[in-house]
């Protein structure tokens, strides 16, 4: 009698275990099958982003890092690449639309610098091919630098004492103190300024590198088409799209018109005037997307919920839940790296009386 008792027990505990056993290894094919499409969207960060056309060297890296930090290379002494990419602000700079020289307000939101190398192009309205073409062409915007010429930013860099670190960054060069090699050394720099984050880990195999909720986050954002837009290694950043499908975008952001553009942000068609470019925008990558608010090329949504509910009506038509959102945050915030030990300490720069032009 006992024994028939303890025998049906075991009979029924080994059957729960059969069960239990069952969707374990149904939740790992799950998984597995998760990580496998996950591969066919997203790539990890590679190691280096350095081409042939601008040969990497030390030396070059620690110019252009001491280029970035510069601030006397502006006309009024106070801009410097890293006064709106701040290492405290991972790379951006905090505000929903920079302010530049001598005070001006820039009609746009500063991007985070990185891992910018890796994009289709620089800028919202891709008109910069290369970072180190995005370095050249700043020292001249009436925004950014406010130099009259090039001669008159390597007039400034030789006054200031850079001639011995650019005749190391670039040895045999006559002329090494110039505008090509500042954007040169400024772009070996950049290119050093990769993040690889816990999402890294996770598409090389590490099933334990992002949470439950991210990897639901994930699939939610491969299933509801965001990664049609936002996919590769930067997760954006890629393509060219239209921001507003289903509306104008401004209903749904409550951006203003800006005297700048002569109305509203138009994207890509203020550096082509076609207009069929009309409110196109490079897609940004989403790589850091969680420590660089505000949003959109103005910044003028606040938090990273309330991007993601833009983008789900505005691109794709859709309501999304507060569940959902959660849960696509949750997965965002897997793609935070750490700031690179190179970008946080600030260079000691050549001591030299400079005198600003007010
Ligand atoms: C006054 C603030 C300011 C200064 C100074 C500045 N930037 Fe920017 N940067 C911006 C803004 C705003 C944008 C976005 C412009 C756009 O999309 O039209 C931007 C865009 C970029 C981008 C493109 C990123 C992307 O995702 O498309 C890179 C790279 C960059 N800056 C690097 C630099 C470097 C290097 C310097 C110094 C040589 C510099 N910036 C100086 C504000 C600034
Ligand atoms: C059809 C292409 C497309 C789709 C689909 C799309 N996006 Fe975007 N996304 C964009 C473009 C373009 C922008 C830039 C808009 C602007 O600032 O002008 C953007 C911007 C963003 C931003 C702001 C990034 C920043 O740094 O300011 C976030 C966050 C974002 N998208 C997340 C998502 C999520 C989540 C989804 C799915 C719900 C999604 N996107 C679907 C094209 C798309």
């Amino acid at each position: 009698m006992n024994l028939t008792k303890t025998t049906r027990v075991i009979a029924a505990l080994s059957a729960l275990l059969a069960i239990a056993t069952a969707s374990l290894v149904g939740a790992e094919d799950t998984e597995k099958a998760l990580l496998a499409k996950a591969r066919t969207i997203f790539k990890a960060l590679p190691d280096t982003v350095h081409v042939d056309d601008y040969p990497h060297s030390q030396a070059r890296v620690d110019l252009g890092k001491a280029l970035f930090f510069e601030t006397r290379v502006s006309t009024d002494g106070r801009m410097s690449c890293a006064a709106c990419h701040n290492p405290s602000y991972y790379g951006a700079d905090s505000l929903a639309l920079s302010v530049g020289v001598h005070g001006k307000k820039l009609p746009r939101n500063a991007p985070t610098v990185f891992n910018t190398p890796l994009l289709v192009a620089q800028h919202y309205g891709g008109n910069r091919v290369s970072v180190e073409e995005q370095a050249l062409k700043a020292l001249l915007s009436p925004l950014a630098y406010g130099n009259a010429s090039y001669a008159e930013a390597e007039a400034k860099m030789r006054a200031l004492g850079y001639e011995t670190k650019f005749s190391a960054a670039f040895p045999n060069e006559a002329n090494p103190v110039s505008a090509e090699n500042w954007a040169t050394a400024i772009g070996a720099f950049e290119r050093t300024l990769l993040t690889p984050a816990p999402f890294d880990n996770y598409l090389k195999g590490d099933n334990n590198a992002i949470s439950k909720q991210a990897k639901l986050g994930m699939e939610k954002f491969i299933n509801m088409g965001c990664a049609g837009c936002h996919n590769g290694a930067t997760v954006g950043g890629l393509s060219f799209q239209k921001f507003g499908i289903t509306e104008d975008y401004w209903l749904a952001t409550g951006s203003k018109e800006m005297e700048l553009l002569k109305g509203r942000d138009k994207g890509k068609f203020h550096d082509t005037k076609k207009e069929e470019d009309t409110y196109i925008f490079k897609v940004p990558q989403l790589r850091n997307v969680a420590m660089t608010p505000p949003y959109f090329h103005d910044g003028s949504v606040a938090k990273l919920e309330d991007a993601v509910r833009v983008m789900a009506r505005l691109q794709l038509g859709q309501k999304i839940s507060d569940a959902d959102v959660a849960l696509i945050v949750a997965f965002l915030e897997t793609l935070t790296g750490a700031v690179p030990t190179q970008f946080s300490s600030a260079p000691a720069l050549p001591v030299a009386g400079f005198q600003n032009q007010n």
